[in-house]
Formats: C-alpha cells, structure tokens, sequence
C-alpha cells in the first residue's frame, strides 16, 4: 500500500523527506514529490504551500497521479480552544471549511453539490493517529531534544481529538478567534489545509488522517511563535509521530 505523506510547509515534511531510502522526486507542476521506504512502508511526501487551493491541488496529485492509497496530512495549526497549549496534539475528527459562504443559495458552510459541510476523517487512521501521538508524547522525545521548551512552556503535550476549521487565512487576532468559537462551539484548531485535503480525499473514498501540532494561539503572539514553533520545534515531531504512525499499517 503506498501512504501520501503531506504538510504545508518544508519544515513539516523536511525530517521525513531525508529518511526516506532509496528516495527518487518527481517534479509535477510547482511541487516536487519524494517517494522510496520510509521506516519499511512505500511513501510518497510533499510539501503542499499554504493554502485550501495549494493542499486540494497536491493531494489529488498525490492520489491521482502518485498512486497513494491513504493520505496523512501532518503539520501545525493555531490554537482556538482555551484549553489547549502550543505543543499540545490535535488529531482530527472533523474538518470544515470556516470561510465557506455560498449562502443565500446553499447554507452557510456547506460544500454545494456534496451537501455536506463536516468532513470526517477515518476512523482506523485516527486511532492509529491517536496512539502513535500517545506512544510519542511519553517517549519524553520533546521535553529532552527541544533546545529550550519552557520557551513555549512545553512540559507534557496533551492531545485531543476534535473539529478543525480551516479556511485561506492566517488568524493572529483573538476577535476573529471568538467569532470562530460562536459559531463552531467544538473547535480544536485553526489551520488553511486540512479541509480542502479532507475533501478531496472524501470525493475519491481515500481514507485520511489529520494531525496537528499546535505551533501558536492564533492571537497577536501569532507571528513570533509560528516561526519559531516552524524553525525549531516540529521537526521534533513529525519524525517520531510519522514514525510510531507507519508502525501499525
Ligand atoms: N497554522 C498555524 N497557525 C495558524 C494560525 N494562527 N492561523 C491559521 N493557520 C495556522
């Protein structure tokens, strides 16, 4: 079974990339996509770009033209529960597209055609999503390999599993954060991808998993904690969690 592996961002699929054995790329359109072994399993990883338009587009490359059977979409997102902390673990149960709007004609955050507006993912992926996060958050990985993780006040990350809202908008304002949780009162995290991926791979019946790290709070700390959250910390994550993830397929 060959696994889609894909982020936003270089920095999210960077660790993996390099583990990859027996690694060739293919250039298609602006993205480059790596296939080979990674830890025993045949993968094919990219780095999607920002964006619902940029993530639909790579993961359909990597379903219609890369032969992938499962995607694992892996990355960071902004905190928009008042419970969570940067460095906790979101695993989606649910994405939906937060800036959707094709009312009066369709209701509001509904995909028109589809008629559904809440994207699930799978259900085996998410549970082994959910134990691998557990298998890796009590290996002690991060408290012992980040230089400094009482910067980000990471101690013990927690996971949860829940709604992710996505939608073409970095959020750094706590306004536009509580307008958010009025209207999607389940909300975990913000992030620009997961929906659009979560569509696509509902409309082509691929089974998907979704997992977050929260890099920032979505507030107007924002714009300092996602990059050095990107430059610093989720390399961290990704290659254990991945990791512990291919184990059980
Ligand atoms: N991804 C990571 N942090 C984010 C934020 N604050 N808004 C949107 N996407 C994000």
């Amino acid at each position: 079974m060959r696994i889609g592996i894909m982020g936003a961002m270089n920095e999210e699929v960077a660790p993996l990339i390099s583990d990859i054995k027996n690694r060739t790329q293919e250039d298609i359109g602006v993205r480059t996509y790596h296939s080979g072994l990674l830890y025993d399993k045949d993968v094919v990883v990219t780095a999607s770009g920002w964006g619902k338009t940029a993530s639909a587009s790579a993961a359909t490359t990597l379903l219609v033209h890369c032969g992938a059977e499962i995607i694992i979409l892996f990355g960071v997102a902004g905190a928009a529960s008042g419970e969570l902390n940067i460095g906790d673990v979101i695993v989606a149960k649910d994405l939906i597209h937060h800036d959707l709007d094709p009312s009066p004609i369709f209701p509001k955050y509904q995909v028109p055609l589809l008629g559904m507006s809440r994207f699930e993912t799978d259900t085996r992926l998410r549970n082994y999503a959910i134990s691998a996060v557990k298998k890796f958050i009590s290996s002690g990985i991060i408290e012992h390999s980040i230089d400094n993780p009482a910067r980000f006040h990471i101690t013990k990350p927690a996971i949860y599993q829940g709604l992710i809202a996505s939608g073409d908008q970095f959020i750094s304002s706590t306004d536009v954060l509580s307008q958010l949780r009025n209207v999607f009162p389940d909300i975990k995290c913000v992030e620009m991808e997961g929906a659009s991926v979560a569509q696509v791979c509902y409309e082509h019946k691929i089974p998907l998993a979704v997992v977050k790290v929260i890099s920032d709070k979505a507030d107007k700390s924002a714009k300092t904690d996602f990059p050095l959250f990107l430059s610093k910390v989720i390399s961290h994550y990704s290659r254990g969690i991945i990791q512990n993830f291919l184990d059980q397929l």
